[in-house]
Parts: structure tokens; C-alpha cells; sequence
């Protein structure tokens, strides 16, 4: 734990941060979605300045995390969603607490007082994660959407950051 370390996501991270979602979707409990996005999907739907990878030293990337915009109303322009993924062989190693802190460390500093998310009730890691960085549930949207044929509840969990007034 103590040599990795959490910096900028450059272009040169998309293979390692889209073979790590893609690991990470594979897995069955991360998210709707089924593919990683292309580089360029990816790119357009994450804010530039919130971009996170974690690596041991000078090797290869371990998690990302990004969020995106969650509306164009003027109102919500400090509400943002997080996704966050891990290499499965890097698990259990507090790398995904770590791109979390540092997310919220950076999105305080840009003003941004919400973050939220929606988890799968099945992901326990990622409850246990959220929760013990500060998030609340909000409630569980039931049987919302599909997924692999399934229909599948999800839980929303927001964190209000205090710094931001
Ligand atoms: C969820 C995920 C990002 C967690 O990454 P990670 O690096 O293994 O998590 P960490 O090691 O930082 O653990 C964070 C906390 O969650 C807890 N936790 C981790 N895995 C857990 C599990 N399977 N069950 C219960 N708690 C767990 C840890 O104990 C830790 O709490 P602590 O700080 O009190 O010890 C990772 O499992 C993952 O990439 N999953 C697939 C993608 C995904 O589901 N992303 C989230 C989409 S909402």
C-alpha cells in the first residue's frame, strides 16, 4: 500500500483503464452496462479534471476513478456521479479508498458538493466502500432496469461534502 500512489488519468492510461472497467463490468455486479466505452466515449463524458489512476510506483495502473455531469440545469453544477474500478488481482488493498479521497479532494477544491452513485445491493464492496467514505443511502430504486435479462434494484448513495457552502 505504501508505494501506490494516485495521479492525473492521461491518454496513455485507455487501454489499462478500459481493460479495468471492462474487468470490472465482466464481473457482473458494477454496473448496467455490459462493454467499456470506447476511448473517445469515455473521454467525452468525463470531466477532464477529475480524472484519477492509482499505480504501484512506475507499474501499471491499478483502479481509476472519473466522474461525470449529472445535469445541464445550472443549479445541479456542483452534482457529479463517480465510477469507480480495480483490477481484480489489486482487490481488497484500499486502492479504490484511496481514488475515492483523492476524488473528493479534488472535487472539493473545484467547488463540487455532491457526489453521488448508484451500486447494485450485490456489490458489497462497493457499499462498504462508499459508506466508509462518507456516502449515505438514499433509498433502493426497485426492479429499475435490466441487466443480462434480470431486472436488478439499485441503491443510491450521495456524499454532501461539508467544505463546500
Ligand atoms: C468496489 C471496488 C472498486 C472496491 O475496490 P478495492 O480497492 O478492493 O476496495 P478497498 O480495498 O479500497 O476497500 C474499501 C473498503 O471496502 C471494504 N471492502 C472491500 N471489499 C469488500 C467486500 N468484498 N466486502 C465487504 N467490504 C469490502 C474494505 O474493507 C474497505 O474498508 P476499510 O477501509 O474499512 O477496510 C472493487 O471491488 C471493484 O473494482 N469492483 C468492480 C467495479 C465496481 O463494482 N465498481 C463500483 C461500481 S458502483
Amino acid at each position: 500500500m505504501a508505494d501506490i500512489t494516485v495521479r492525473p488519468m492521461t491518454v496513455d492510461d485507455a487501454g489499462r483503464v478500459r481493460a479495468i472497467y471492462q474487468a470490472g463490468l465482466d464481473g457482473g455486479d458494477a454496473s448496467f452496462e455490459t462493454a467499456a466505452p470506447s476511448w473517445a466515449a469515455f473521454d467525452a463524458s468525463r470531466l477532464s479534471g477529475h480524472r484519477l489512476v492509482a499505480a504501484d510506483g512506475d507499474g501499471p495502473v491499478l483502479g481509476w476513478i472519473a466522474v461525470s455531469p449529472t445535469s445541464t440545469r445550472a443549479v445541479y453544477a456542483g452534482v457529479v456521479e463517480h465510477s469507480v474500478y480495480v483490477d481484480p488481482a489489486a482487490r481488497g488493498r484500499g486502492v479504490a479508498r484511496l481514488l475515492l479521497d483523492a476524488l473528493i479532494r479534488s472535487t472539493e477544491a473545484a467547488g463540487i458538493w455532491t457526489i453521488q452513485s448508484g451500486v447494485f445491493p450485490e456489490n458489497a464492496a462497493s457499499l462498504a466502500l462508499h459508506q466508509r467514505a462518507g456516502f449515505r443511502v438514499l433509498g433502493v430504486r426497485e426492479r429499475v432496469g435490466r441487466h443480462h435479462g434480470r431486472w436488478r434494484d439499485v441503491v443510491l448513495l450521495e456524499r454532501r461534502s461539508a467544505v463546500v457552502n
